[in-house]
């Protein structure tokens, strides 16, 4: 359902705001004292502020395995494909909170949602509280969190000014915060990068919550470590992190199947794990599927899963038929889950890459294809 026709039937009047929003306004005395009142005492203020953070992540069921945002790549059709292989709570792709906020078409295209996608976070990127506020109460009658990018390495932040390059800018990060903390009915979330200091790390991660952060999701690379299959996330990072705060704290980086979401909430002792590369090649990661890349020779307790990712690219363009996307999405989308088909297969990839224009059928057919040939690249599961 597009974003522009769900205020039909999903947004509750400005009146009655969602169950599920807490209104963290009113307890948020740091960020946002009321005037003209005796001023409480801040640290019970704050203490009823962790408490609503923590009663609004319960009431949603804890989530633990989450989609992580990405840009063209977290779009509603592959959100509800992970959520049926056990995602429990999704990321919409980074929104441009200007555009956003003065551009009905981007909206329409870029935000899409339907009843079934819940818990969800609707990310923006911001560097002006007045732009950010206004884009995010369009979306707050759909989510759960708005959150806010402060972790985007690429050029394109720098030159907007956004993501991982407020990261030396602490004084605009906190007045984004405060001013959703302070005005939105559903809490605000952000998602950091780290930084080289750890110290520096936990100054950020500690401002944030003093500002009315109500969760944080936390990539253990710097901003710099921008190759996330060469250099491994800081787990240990991480887990100091969630010891110095209060909030709930979600693990970001290295998970690409089951056995690394064990050991990294042993490890950071976080509160739930975003993946994303991962997931773009194998969407059933969370069902507890694997690829071949990831069973080693000495396991015994492996078997074919009865499921691969042709399955998955047939189950995705009927999501896509059904919630319709741009074509740029599904075309990223058929690369990362039959890229080792592809391998095998160039020439199909050639085919595929010459359509200017695609459709459903060709894609249908394109599968078929490359079944007939004989490709089989099954995804794996542990006997447990
Ligand atoms: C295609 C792609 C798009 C991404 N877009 C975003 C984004 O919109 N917002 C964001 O905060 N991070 C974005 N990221 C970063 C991921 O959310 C995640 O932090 C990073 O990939 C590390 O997780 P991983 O090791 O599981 O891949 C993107 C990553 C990928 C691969």
């Amino acid at each position: 359902m597009a974003f522009g026709s769900a205020t039909q039937t999903l947004a509750p009047s400005p009146e009655s705001p969602a169950d599920n929003a807490e209104d963290l306004r009113s307890e948020t005395i740091d960020p946002c004292p009321p005037e003209s009142v005796v001023t409480p005492n801040p640290y019970l203020i704050a203490d009823a502020r962790i408490e609503r953070a923590w009663a609004h992540w319960k009431k949603l069921g804890e989530p633990k395995l989450i989609v992580a945002p990405m840009v063209d790549n977290s779009e509603l059709p592959f959100r509800l494909l992970c959520r049926k292989y056990g995602a429990e709570a999704a990321y919409t792709p980074m929104l441009h909170s200007r555009i956003f906020s003065e551009n009905e078409k981007y909206r329409a295209s870029e935000f899409t949602t339907c009843k079934e996608d819940r818990p969800l976070f609707v990310q923006f990127c911001a560097n002006d509280p007045d732009t950010l506020l206004e884009a995010a109460r369009r979306v707050e009658p759909y989510c759960d969190y708005v959150d806010i990018n402060l972790g985007c390495p690429q050029r394109i932040a720098k030159r907007g000014n956004y993501g991982a390059f407020l990261m030396h800018k602490l004084p605009l990060v906190k007045s984004l915060v405060e001013k959703l903390a302070c005005n939105l009915n559903v809490p605000v979330s952000c998602k950091i990068r780290v930084f080289p200091d750890l110290q520096d790390t936990l100054n950020y991660a500690k401002m944030l919550e003093d500002a009315g952060c109500a969760l944080l999701a936390v990539h253990g690379r710097t901003r710099d470590e921008k190759d996330g299959k060469k250099i491994r996330a800081d787990w240990k990072a991480i887990r100091a992190v969630k010891n110095a705060l209060r909030i709930p704290v979600l693990a970001n980086g290295n998970i690409r199947h089951m056995d690394d979401v064990k050991s990294c909430l042993e490890e950071t002792g976080a509160d739930g794990i975003l993946s994303a590369e991962t997931l773009l090649e194998n969407p059933a990661l969370f069902a507890g599927f694997r690829t071949a890349e990831w069973v080693s020779d000495s396991e015994d307790d492996i078997q074919d899963g009865k499921l691969d990712q042709a399955d998955l690219v047939v189950e995705y363009l009927k999501l896509c038929e059904k919630y319709p996307v741009p074509w740029r999405m599904i075309r990223a989308h058929l690369h990362k889950m039959l890229g080792e088909w592809f391998r095998i297969h160039p020439h199909v990839r050639d085919d595929f890459n010459a359509q200017s224009i695609l459709s459903f059928e060709f894609l249908y057919d394109m599968v078929n294809r490359l079944r007939e040939l004989g490709v089989s690249r099954p995804l794996y599961v542990k006997n447990t």
